[in-house]
């Protein structure tokens, strides 16, 4: 019977590896069909440059989902999972000269509260790159994950030291998509996220864990 249950058991890692790898392969090839319609538009066009982004967050998920779903992973270290996104996303961005400091509180989190989680830091953090530090000039940017007060809630902090948000910004009335994807993440996660400025830009969002 051991022996049955331990077949059973190989037979369920290999179907779960081989249905992760579809999954992955599936985003890679939806990337490839937006990066076919995109050279069909001319160069310089608006429409182009959103198919461009919507490749990018594409690739960085298939990424997320590569690397969370490895199953050499199943007991990684959270902090060195958000040094590596991060090293990911700066090098997607081209940026050598942004800083990196990651934080995380030992907590137990469901692989798809990480998913989001992962998703969130990956837009917040392009965010940084692309508008705290402009004409290229060099910063820090902080992430911290910790317990709230209250033990069954999280708390995840994204700060740069850039230039902060512009004055008066507002979220909900911004026809960009970044926050708007943020604000699905949130659904998802029930979470609450609030942003303000105080030396840069900080990003707070909390979620129970
Ligand atoms: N870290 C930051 N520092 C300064 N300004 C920021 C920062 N993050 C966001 N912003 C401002 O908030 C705006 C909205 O961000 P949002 O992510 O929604 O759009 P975006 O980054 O311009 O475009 P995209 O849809 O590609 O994300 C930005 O255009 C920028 O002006
Ligand atoms: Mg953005």
């Amino acid at each position: 019977e051991k022996v049955y249950s331990e077949q059973l058991l190989d037979r369920q890692k290999t179907l779960f590896e081989e249905l992760q790898h579809r999954v992955a392969n599936n985003l890679g090839f939806v990337s490839g069909l937006l990066a076919i319609q995109a050279s069909r538009l001319s160069e310089n066009s608006e429409e182009a440059a959103a198919l461009h982004d919507a490749r990018v967050r594409l690739e960085t998920m298939s990424r997320v989902h590569r690397r969370l779903y490895d199953p050499m992973n199943t007991n990684m270290c959270l902090k060195t999972y958000f040094e590596e996104l991060c090293a990911d996303i700066a090098m997607a961005a081209g940026r050598e000269n942004v800083e990196f400091r990651v934080e995380i509180a030992p907590v137990n989190l469901e692989i798809e509260k990480l998913m989001n989680l992962s998703l969130i830091v990956v837009e917040v953090v392009t965010n940084s790159l692309k508008h705290a530090f402009p004409d290229g000039r060099g910063g820090v940017i902080e992430i911290f994950l910790t317990k709230a007060a209250n033990a069954n809630a999280c708390l995840l902090v994204i700060r740069d030291n850039g230039v902060g948000f512009p004055e008066g910004f507002d979220p909900a009335a911004s026809k960009r998509l970044g926050f708007r994807i943020l604000g699905g993440f949130m659904r998802a996660l029930q979470g609450e996220m609030t942003h303000a400025n105080d030396g840069g830009s900080v990003v707070r969002v909390s979620f129970p864990s």
